[in-house]
């Protein structure tokens, strides 16, 4: 019988931004489950505070750090590292990523290129590098998308985040397909507002926060643990089940 408290023990899952918000979040509830965590984040003393906070805890985490996801040689490092500690990779969670934002008038073409380029091209790169791994281990992958994939946020410039959140969420979908042949599943979350280092600026601005908090029915900001909890069931045996599926972690902001 599966132990719902433990159900990634044994497993090793990379989480790529595990400095930031929703990363470490990840990170804590991966280890909690009993996974070995594979960290990583272009961030030193965030990344390496996460290990900390996870060894703390008691659970099993290494991290690399500073990676940049953006460059094909390091994603490659990343993955010989987990091989290396812990044998091979079971989970890889696609969730670090920058977005820069502007209205189209604005926009220049190093915004938006370096919007694709660090929201979306790492993905591919890092999911690329982690393919032979997932393959024998029969893994998942779960990338973070975004409710701007799926709307456009009134008071938000993300011409390009959107562009860049769409194209991990269909290239999710794909992955599935491609992944059903190895026994590989894969699935996306899409958080709403989330507190997290990159919202809290923006919504200590009464006006933003009014409209964009309004649109959810759980009127309040989602807190990173409660993306974090469905990461780990999309991770686990759980969701045997489920693939090329998004979970939108918006406390509603779309269902009305
Ligand atoms: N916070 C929200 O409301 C929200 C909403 C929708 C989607 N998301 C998505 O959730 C994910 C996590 O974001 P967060 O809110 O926790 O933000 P965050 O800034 O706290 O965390 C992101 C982490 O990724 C790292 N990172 C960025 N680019 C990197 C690169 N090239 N190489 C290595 N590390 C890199 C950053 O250093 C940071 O530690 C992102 O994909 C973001 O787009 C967040």
């Amino acid at each position: 019988m599966t132990d719902i408290n433990q159900r990634l023990a044994g497993k090793t899952c990379i989480v790529t931004g595990s400095g930031g918000s929703i990363g470490r979040a990840t990170a804590l509830r991966f280890a909690a489950e009993g996974a070995n965590v594979v960290g990583c984040d272009i961030a030193v003393s965030a990344a390496a505070e996460t290990v900390r906070l996870v060894e703390q805890a008691g659970g099993s985490m290494i991290s690399v750090h500073p990676l940049d996801l953006t460059n094909k040689d390091q994603c490659e490092r990343l993955v010989a590292e987990a091989v290396k500690r812990f044998g091979g990779v079971d989970v890889l969670f696609n969730n670090g990523a920058m977005a820069y934002f502007a209205w189209i008038g604005e926009m220049s073409d190093d915004t938006w290129y370096k919007t694709i380029n660090e929201e979306l091209n790492l993905v591919f790169l890092l999911t690329r590098a982690t393919w032979p791994e997932l393959v024998k281990s029969r893994g998942a992958i779960v990338n973070t998308a975004s409710i701007s994939a799926w709307m456009g946020l009134e008071l938000l410039p993300g011409l390009a985040h959107s562009a860049a959140k769409g194209g991990v969420l269909s290239l999710t979908r794909h992955l599935a397909m491609e992944g059903r042949l190895h026994g590989i599943r894969a699935n996306s979350v899409s958080p709403g507002t989330i507190e997290t280092n990159q919202t809290r600026p923006i919504l200590e601005d009464p006006v933003w926060s009014k409209k964009q908090l309004g649109r959810a029915m759980i009127n309040r900001m989602g807190q990173p643990e409660e993306v974090a909890s469905v990461v780990a069931f999309l991770a686990s045996s759980d969701a045997s089940y489920v693939t090329g599926a998004d979970i939108r972690v918006d406390g509603g902001v779309l269902a009305w």
